[in-house]
Order: C-alpha cells, then sequence, then structure tokens
C-alpha cells in the first residue's frame, strides 16, 4: 500500500475532535500518521512523571479506524523542565549565545544528560508500544540538526577534544593535519583546542571541517543512541526525517542507518525553479537508499509559514509534486500536518484540513490524491516498489560542500547551486539523475559527473579513474580536487593528484574566478560571464562562479576561454561586454576530453551558462553512447519517469501538453496516446510499450 498520511498532533486539539479525525482520514484514504513528533512534555510532565493514558487513546482510535502509526520517540524538543533543572542541556552558538526555551529543539547534541533522558523516554515508549497493532514504523527525533546543526558550548568542547583525538591520535598529528604552523596555532595537547568559536578573522580550516565532520557525527551519535533502545526491544523499521539537501548533516553517513529512507521538502510556490530542484532532492533520496523506495514524509498540503512571503499552491500543483516524488521513488505521501493548527507559531502553516474546514480546495485535493494512490497501490500495478534505472549520476560530497563554501576559498561558490546547474542539464537528456559517492561502485552508470567536488581521496580519484578506464565517462567540474581530506593541497597541479591529472590529461595551474554570479539566471548575472567557444557548447557561449588556467598537455581542448563569445549577461542587449578575468589567456581551454582506456575523461574549467551546459551535456552523452529517450509528449513541460513497469508524466507547464505514448493512462482509465494533460496535470502510464525501451 502507497502510504498517505501526514503528521498528528491530536494534543493541540479536544479529545472530541479525535473521532472525528479518525473518520476524516478514512475518508481522506489515510492510512499512517505521525503521531507524537512534540509530545515529550505531555508524555513526560515532570522529570519521571509519565502521562500515556492519551496517546493509548489515540493509538487505540486510529488502530480501530484502520490507520497504521508512525510512532515518534518524541525527543525532538524536550520539556522547559529539562532547562530548568539542566541548564547545561541548552545550545550555545558560535558566539557564546545559549540559546533558551519557547521554541524547538533547544538541545546540545553532545549532552549526556539530554541523550539520557531522552532514552529513558524511548525506552518507555518501546516498552508500552513495540507490540501495539497499529505501529508500523519508528521515527526517531525529528528533522536532526534543522534548527541547532552544532553547539560551541563547553560539554561540545569536551567531545569535540575526544573526537579529535580518536581521530588523529597525537596532537603532533592534529597540528600536520590542521597545519597549525601557519598562523602559530601550534597546539600544545588536546586539552588547548576548543571548537571553531567566533574568532578575530579566519579560522583554520581544516578545525572548521572536522568540527563540521564532528557536529554530524554527534547528532548521528544521538540518533543511534534512540536506535539502540529501540532495536532492544521492537523489530520494527526506523527511519528518521531527513530533510533534502541540508548542509550540516552528511547524509551518505546516515543513510546506511535507518531501514527506509524519509525526507522533508517544502518547495516554494513562488519559485519557479522549485519544480527542477525538488527533482533533483527526490533523486537524492532515492540515491541514499541505492535505490529503494523511500518515503516522503513530509510536504505542505499549501502553504508554509515561514518564508517572508508564503504563497499558497497552485490548485493541482500540490498532486503535482507529489507524483513526481512518487515518480523518482517514493512509496509514500505525507504531510505536515493533519491538522491545520489553531495556536502556536505554525497555525499559518497550511494543513490536510484547513482551518476553513472539508469544504476547501486544499481537502478536495487531499481527498483526490488519497483515492489515486490508493487506486495505484499493490504490485500488480508495477509502480508501488519499483525501481527508477538511469545511466547518470552526480558525485555529491559533503566534505566539499563544507569546505568549498569556507571563507578563505578562491570565490564564493555555493555548491548546491553548482550540484542543481549540472542536475538540471543532465535532466535535460530526458533520464532521472543517480547521485553517488566518488568512492561507490560505478559500474552501473556510462556518465559520472563531479561537480566542484573540491575533497579529493587518493581512493577516490583511484576508483574515478579506473571506472573511466574501464568504459566509463567521467566529467570533472572545476575546483575538484583541490585538496585532500585534511584540506592539504593537492600539490603539482590539484585534481586529486597524479593519477585524476593522468586519466584527465591536464593539470591547474592557476585560480582566476569571476566574481560571484546568479546562477539561476540564464547565462549568469553580474558581472558579466566569461566568454567561451567551442562547438561542444552549441557555438559562442558564457561561463561564470569559476575560471582556471588549464595546461592541456595530454588532452583535446574541445572549448575554449575567449574567442567568439557574444552572449552578454543575461542576453540584455545593452549589458557590458563579457571579458576575460585577469590571468586567464585567450583561448585557454575550457573544456577538455582525453580517450583513457575504453572510457574518456572530460574537464570543464567553468560553469557554462545554462543552454551552454545543457549542450555540453548532450555532446557528452552522444559520445559516451548514451541512450536518449524519445520524448513522450509534446508541449507543455513534461517530466516523464519510468518507474517499475510505469511510466510517470507530469505536466508542470502553463500549456497543455498531449501525450505520444501507447499505453493506458491507470488514473484515467484512457488510451494514453493523445490524452491531453493541462497544467499540473498527470498520467500514470501502465501498458507500455515501446515507451518502456524509449524511457528506460
Ligand atoms: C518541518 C518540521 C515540522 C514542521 C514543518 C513545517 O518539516 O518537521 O514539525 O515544523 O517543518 O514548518
Amino acid at each position: 500500500m502507497i502510504r498517505y498520511g501526514g503528521d498528528y498532533n491530536p494534543e493541540q486539539w479536544p479529545r472530541e475532535v479525535w473521532d472525528d479525525d479518525v473518520v476524516l482520514m478514512q475518508r481522506a484514504g489515510v492510512n499512517l500518521a505521525t503521531v507524537a513528533v512534540f509530545s515529550w512534555a505531555r508524555l513526560e510532565p515532570r522529570p519521571g512523571e509519565y502521562d500515556f493514558g492519551w496517546l493509548d487513546e489515540v493509538l487505540d482510535g486510529l488502530h480501530a479506524g484502520g490507520i497504521r502509526v508512525d510512532l515518534a520517540t518524541a525527543t525532538a524538543s524536550p520539556p522547559p523542565w529539562l532547562a530548568k533543572l539542566h541548564p547545561e542541556t541548552l545550545p550555545v552558538t558560535e558566539d557564546g549565545v545559549r540559546l533558551a526555551v519557547g521554541s524547538r529543539q533547544q538541545y546540545c547534541p553532545s549532552s549526556p544528560v539530554y541523550r539520557e533522558r531522552a532514552r529513558r523516554l524511548v525506552q518507555q515508549m518501546v516498552d508500552r508500544y513495540a507490540a501495539h497493532p497499529a505501529v508500523d514504523l519508528w521515527h526517531v527525533n525529528n528533522e536532526y540538526g534543522c534548527h541547532v546543526a552544532r553547539c560551541y558550548c563547553e560539554v561540545s568542547a569536551e567531545a569535540f577534544r575526544g573526537w579529535l583525538e580518536r581521530r588523529y591520535g597525537t596532537v603532533d598529528e592534529l597540528n600536520r593535519a590542521w597545519g597549525t604552523a601557519f598562523w602559530s596555532q601550534r597546539y600544545d595537547g588536546f586539552e588547548e583546542v576548543e571548537p571553531p568559536r567566533a574568532a578575530p578573522s579566519f579560522r583554520n580550516p581544516t578545525q572548521l571541517l572536522d568540527f563540521d565532520r564532528f557536529s554530524s557525527d554527534e547528532l548521528l551519535a544521538c540518533y543511534r543512541s534512540e536506535v539502540e533502545v529501540i532495536r532492544a526491544g521492537s523489530d520494527l523499521p526506523i527511519t528518521t526525517n531527513f530533510m533534502g539537501f541540508f548542509k550540516p548533516v552528511d547524509y551518505w553517513a546516515w543513510a546506511a542507518e535507518v531501514d527506509i529512507v524519509s525526507d522533508d521538502t517544502y518547495p516554494d510556490p513562488a519559485d519557479p525553479l522549485s519544480t527542477p530542484y525538488a527533482a533533483m532532492v527526490r533523486d537524492l533520496m532515492r540515491s541514499l537508499g541505492a535505490g529503494a523506495p523511500w518515503l516522503l514524509m513530509e510536504q505542505s498540503p499549501s502553504a508554509v509559514n515561514w518564508r517572508a512571503r508564503n504563497a499558497a499552491k497552485a490548485p493541482g500543483q500540490m498532486r503535482a509534486w507529489s507524483y513526481q516524488a512518487v515518480a523518482r521513488g517514493a512509496d509514500g505521501i505525507l504531510f505536515f500536518q493533519w491538522r491545520q493548527s489553531a495556536a502556536g507559531s505554525e497555525k499559518f502553516h497550511s494543513g490536510m484540513v484547513p482551518h476553513g474546514g472539508t469544504d476547501t480546495r486544499v481537502w478536495r485535493e487531499i481527498e483526490q490524491l488519497g483515492g489515486e494512490l490508493a487506486s495505484l497501490s499493490g504490485a500488480s500495478v508495477g509502480l508501488e516498489g519499483g525501481r527508477v534505472r538511469t545511466p547518470v549520476a552526480i558525485a555529491v560530497d559533503w566534505d566539499s560542500w563544507w569546505a568549498i563554501e569556507q571563507d578563505a576559498s578562491p570565490t564564493t561558490v555555493s555548491y548546491l547551486e553548482v550540484l542543481f546547474a549540472w542536475h538540471r542539464a543532465l535532466s535535460a537528456l530526458g533520464h532521472a539523475v543517480d547521485f553517488v559517492r566518488a568512492d561507490a561502485d560505478l559500474s552501473s552508470y556510462r556518465v559520472v559527473v563531479l561537480p566542484a567536488q573540491f575533497v579529493v581521496t587518493e581512493a577516490q580519484a583511484a576508483n574515478l579513474s579506473d571506472w573511466a578506464d574501464g568504459g566509463g565517462t567521467l566529467v570533472v567540474g572545476f575546483a575538484t580536487g583541490v585538496v585532500d581530506a585534511e584540506l592539504r593541497v593537492h600539490l603539482g597541479g590539484y585534481l586529486g593528484g597524479a593519477r585524476l591529472r593522468r586519466t584527465l590529461g591536464i593539470r591547474v595551474e592557476e585560480f582566476t574566478p569571476p566574481a560571484g554570479a546568479d546562477l539561476r539566471a540564464v547565462g549568469g548575472g553580474e558581472p558579466p560571464p566569461v566568454p567561451l567557444a567551442g562547438e561542444v557548447l552549441g557555438g559562442a557561449a558564457t561561463g561564470s562562479v569559476w575560471a582556471e588556467v588549464v595546461r592541456a598537455d595530454d588532452a583535446e581542448v574541445v572549448a575554449a576561454f575567449g574567442g567568439a563569445g557574444d552572449r552578454t549577461a543575461g542576453g540584455a542587449a545593452d549589458a557590458a561586454p563579457a571579458a576575460l578575468p585577469p590571468g586567464l589567456p585567450d583561448g585557454a581551454p575550457a573544456v577538455t576530453r582525453r580517450g583513457t582506456g575504453s572510457g574518456a575523461a572530460w574537464y570543464v574549467a567553468t560553469l557554462p551558462d545554462e543552454v551552454a551546459l545543457r549542450a555540453l551535456v548532450a555532446g557528452i552523452a552522444d559520445d559516451a553512447g548514451v541512450d536518449r529517450p524519445a520524448p513522450v509528449a509534446t508541449g507543455g513541460e513534461v517530466d516523464a519517469v519510468r518507474r517499475g513497469d510505469v511510466v510517470v508524466v507530469i505536466n508542470h507547464g502553463s500549456e497543455e501538453a498531449v501525450l505520444d505514448l501507447d499505453g493506458r493512462d491507470l488514473l484515467s482509465g484512457d488510451a494514453a496516446r493523445g490524452l491531453v494533460l493541462g497544467p499540473q496535470g498527470v498520467a500514470v502510464v501502465g501498458e507500455v510499450d515501446e515507451a518502456v525501451d524509449a524511457v528506460e
């Protein structure tokens, strides 16, 4: 059964509402409710005094109504008494400000007191509910790190020292790794080391990176500490909800420890790039679970309440974005939250049951989607549990994300925006895109891109080179392999060291990036992007964000800086003519290619504009012999993904699209060919014939 439901917070409502809730849930096709996410203060009103009666009633009521439960451990927001009793559990910012109660998530992840209190509560939950017939899934904490991802208090400092000692063994080794010979930072013992608190100027880069790693690990340790209690008393699967591309937490490390990946995604209806961005997030979630089905644990039925301006979703948009998740591997669509709150900080965040009740558009769309997902459930349909297969992947690496965005870098780069640019270009090939780690088994892919992977280890460089030699097409983007895992520079031309340099046939001499650009605008923003010339870019083009002086000693230069570039910023006729940044010779290599073994290795020394990047990716895919799926529709802005035995087709555009594939739309029952999809229209096409091969 495809899961459908949302966060259910009955403690915010009088008892008589609970029975209505179950009836309405049944009407909407809800089959999973996430309960008790923020219930700690209610479940343990005073230290060690528990009150489970109300939760018993809630779970029994849901069970009687046939609704399963994703039971939260309720540890995401400690009750006020914990701070009164143990003020040291409150987190401290890098500026030394201790955060107060009155909001949520006010705990230091390293606090042994917090962890112990959390475990005691989890023990109670497991003892009481592990065998409850409604409970299907454990939901540990909630959005780890959402508000407090790092704590700089004394307790955290001590934990950081322990983490460093385990990593480096001796302080001499730490001094070497951190390069403390620079600026007189030498430590004489671990007791001298502090978290990277607010400081006069640039803080030590490796200290910063290690603190990022430590902080992600500390949150993971909180998760593990709860999981240990659950596993000892329950065989049910366990999850914790991720937040898409969330910088503070390295989800590769976490993904191995959840039984099912789940994600919270809140695309902004007012942002035209929300749809492709959400596609990228869904692709990450599928990839974190190595292709296994995942759960969209939270999305909003309509508006959120935490942006400066909170746009409502357009009619049909919630449904279209839900199918986007299903198409890209989700076996569950859930919301925050079931009933829109009447009080509290999120009362203006939409709910499945809106303030306006059931005679509302939001409710009707909730009911419609619930009914549809029920009809698409089950193995015979060929959707639920189905896999998405793709020949293209992008490497993503949290170390690189953390490191390249540090202050003392060649320029300001948004790692995520660079990933997003490549994801959009690869998506234009018509395939979903997987995300991988650079040291993963890449054998199922034909093309793998490493965008701005600043940190490259020897093992990664060897894995990538071996894979390319064996027939893969490796595409390395600018700023890749500049440093190793200690942020020490790969001397002699960067690029992760000699092995990857040989594979690429180039070395990088110098960086000369243009100043930051708005990647969300085609052609870049201010200042003028750098001109590029090369057929592979579709002719004259521009680059932005970064530029490098590349020496192509053993590679073909397929596009160059300078030359015939004539696109100017944003394409505006009166924009300043594009110019090369200082130190970048006219004709310097911008894109190179080298055949290596039975594969190929490409290098891209800047971020080509959107049109050029698409042309480049198409050229690379052709060169690699990657099939391009035939379009499944004409008109509209259609996203089509083959999952399992079906093709999910969504029209995200404002014009009609007409389907151009055989098969049957399982939603309407109509033949697919010639079917008209209006804006936000969706078809789930089964009995696909030639389209199967075309889209695969
Ligand atoms: C997050 C949280 C929810 C709620 C929603 C909506 O996803 O997990 O508790 O706050 O955001 O804002």
